[in-house]
């Protein structure tokens, strides 16, 4: 029971640090934690469905050790939900860029999380998918 009662208090904890991340964090220290600022795709960006980009982020601030790893991965974000779409994953944090494909999606606003020692989402940009309503 006891244990239990901690593990949600960790994931609670774990939740709030995400909820309460900015989405466009002005100061960015170098720390274990690391979240790396993403530089693409910006408010201005348009993707149009199938076709590739590189998403980027800044690495000049990675630190010496990164907490949990070089490892991460993008997911799709709607509105203030991150959904189960993965769009690149098995990714080096410090390459500081990834391809992906844009999904398939109803036209509309998105953002995307980069995953590695904390998820960091960048700003809202238009995706033109293969249906509008
Ligand atoms: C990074 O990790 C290595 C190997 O564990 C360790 O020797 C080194 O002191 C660490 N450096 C920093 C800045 O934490
Ligand atoms: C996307 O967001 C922009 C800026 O907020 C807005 O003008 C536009 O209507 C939105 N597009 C869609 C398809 O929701």
């Amino acid at each position: 029971m006891k244990f239990t009662t901690i593990l949600s208090a960790l994931a609670l904890g774990a939740f709030s640090q995400l909820a309460s991340a900015a989405p466009a964090p002005a100061a960015h220290q170098a720390r274990d934690v690391w979240d790396p600022l993403m530089t693409y795709p910006t408010a201005e960006t348009v993707w149009q469905s199938g076709q590739t980009y590189t998403v980027t982020w800044e690495t000049e601030d990675a630190p010496v050790n990164i907490t949990n790893g070089d490892g991460g991965f993008i997911i799709l974000r709607s509105g203030d939900e991150e959904t189960s779409v993965l769009l690149a994953w098995d990714i080096h944090l410090r390459d500081g860029q990834a391809q992906v494909t844009a999904p398939n999606v109803i036209t509309g606003n998105f953002s995307l999380v980069l995953f590695g020692d904390s998820g960091n989402w960048g700003p809202n940009f238009l995706i033109n998918g293969p249906v509008t309503f």
